[in-house]
């Protein structure tokens, strides 16, 4: 079968590779219809991650079920389904608590797996023709209609950033009448302000330097905040200062004059506010801690991974990141972190667009045959304002 490989730092091809086939009684394969390029895939692309050559590459992933093992018994041959990322085994102590992100039996290695990916076990990815999926009754999620019908790639946005756009804003406790800021408007920023947006935040900032992506974001229902205009924490006070809540205040509530949710959707190849030239992948945290009022809560799903090959200084290449924890502290704020269990939101997102009520694929610029990969990553990875988020389409002719 044809699949995107990685080849080394910048470079991927498209190769043919061993078919996929049942190699356990809970397998399923699927043959990919819609699979995204992910900001995730980008830290292995940019040479981040001590991912090997030759990996086939693709986390977010959907098609039709095309063989199952002996064991599956919930999904059958023909089925429409995506794939959560994260890749659990229903089982265990983790997965039984709705952690499906860090599943304890899958990888050998550690306590998450995932498709194609750096340090996530031994399976390959599904920007291929087809895709082995492991316990195939947990992992699967049955979707109707047919592909590529008008629901195609709203749901292969299940597969990852918009579970992870709503986990964000879960870790920070967004509810109806929050005030949100949210750091990054790539696509998984993008989708945690649709996702503040949908739980009834009142004002739903979004932080970003590019406007084509600052555009997704107003799309979405964010206000948009360009850090080029200036200090974008200042810029989000002020325009909590003129915002018509402001006239409700009580005695004291001067003091916060921030917002109460924060989202970081960026990662460690931050930039820096001051010289975007530079990386500073403490940036958007350190914005967040000063813009999220005492009491408030971040949550933190932009990836910051244990090593770094090319970290901006020692510590940073060992995962060790200097934050300004004692303000956080005085602050009293709540930070959590880490991978979206997908599991835990898919099932109910995937009905917010079967019923009509919510309609993601907004985010998509591209949708192109699985040869185009290569320039795909390359226009990507640019993180410019035309290429906001890239699907690839096994199924589609490439271009003579
Ligand atoms: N936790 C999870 O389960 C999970 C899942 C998917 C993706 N991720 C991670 O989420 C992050 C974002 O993913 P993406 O696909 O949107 O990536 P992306 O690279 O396309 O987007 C990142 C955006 O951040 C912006 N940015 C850079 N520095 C900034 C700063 N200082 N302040 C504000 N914005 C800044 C960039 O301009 C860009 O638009 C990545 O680190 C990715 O690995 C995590
Ligand atoms: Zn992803
Ligand atoms: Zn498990």
């Amino acid at each position: 079968m044809k699949a995107v490989v990685y080849k080394g730092s910048h470079q991927v091809a498209v190769e043919s590779v061993e078919d996929s086939r049942i190699e356990a009684p809970g397998d399923a394969v699927v043959r990919i219809t819609s699979t995204a390029i992910c900001g995730s895939d980008l830290h292995m692309y940019d040479g981040r991650t001590d991912i090997a050559p030759g990996t086939v590459l693709g986390h977010e992933n959907m098609g039709v079920v095309e063989a199952v093992g002996p064991g599956v018994t919930s999904i059958k041959v023909g089925d429409r389904v995506v794939l959560p990322f994260n890749i659990g085994c229903g089982f265990c102590y983790n997965c039984l608590r709705g952690f499906s992100s860090d599943c304890l039996t899958v990888n050998q290695a550690a306590p998450h797996a995932a498709y194609g990916y750096a340090n996530m076990g031994p399976f390959r990815g599904g920007q291929a023709e087809h895709l082995r999926v492991p316990y195939a009754d947990y992992n699967c999620l049955k979707l109707p209609g047919t592909p590529g019908d008008e629901h195609e790639d709203d749901f292969v946005l299940l597969a990852d950033i918009w579970p992870t756009g709503w986990h964000g804003t879960e870790l920070a406790g967004v509810v109806p009448g929050s005030t949100v800021a949210v750091y990054g408007a790539g696509p998984v920023g993008v989708m945690a302000v649709y996702s503040a947006v949908l739980r009834g935040a009142s004002e739903v900032y979004c932080i970003d330097r590019v406007p084509g992506r600052l555009e997704k974001a107003r799309q979405a229902g964010g206000i948009p905040i360009n850090i080029d205009d200036g200090d974008p924490v200042e810029q989000v006070m002020q325009m909590r200062r003129d915002s018509g809540l402001q006239g409700a205040l009580r005695p004291g509530e001067d003091k916060m004059g921030g917002v109460m949710h924060g989202v970081e959707a960026v990662g460690f190849q931050a930039r820096s506010d001051a010289d975007a030239s530079q990386e500073n992948p403490v940036q958007p945290l350190e914005d967040l801690i000063r813009l999220v009022n005492p009491t408030g809560q971040i949550g933190i799903v932009g990836v910051y991974p244990a090593q770094d090959p090319d970290g901006v200084d020692e510590a940073a290449k060992q995962g060790r990141y200097q934050i300004s924890l004692g303000q956080a502290f005085t602050k009293g704020l709540r930070i959590g972190m880490g991978q979206a269990p997908v599991k835990r939101y898919n099932e109910y997102l995937r009905d917010l667009i079967i019923v009509g009520r919510a309609k993601p694929s907004f985010v998509i610029s591209h949708r192109l045959p699985l040869d185009a990969a290569p320039d795909a990553y390359k226009n990507f990875d640019a993180r410019g304002s035309e290429y906001t988020k890239v699907i690839l389409k096994p199924e589609m002719a490439a271009a003579s």
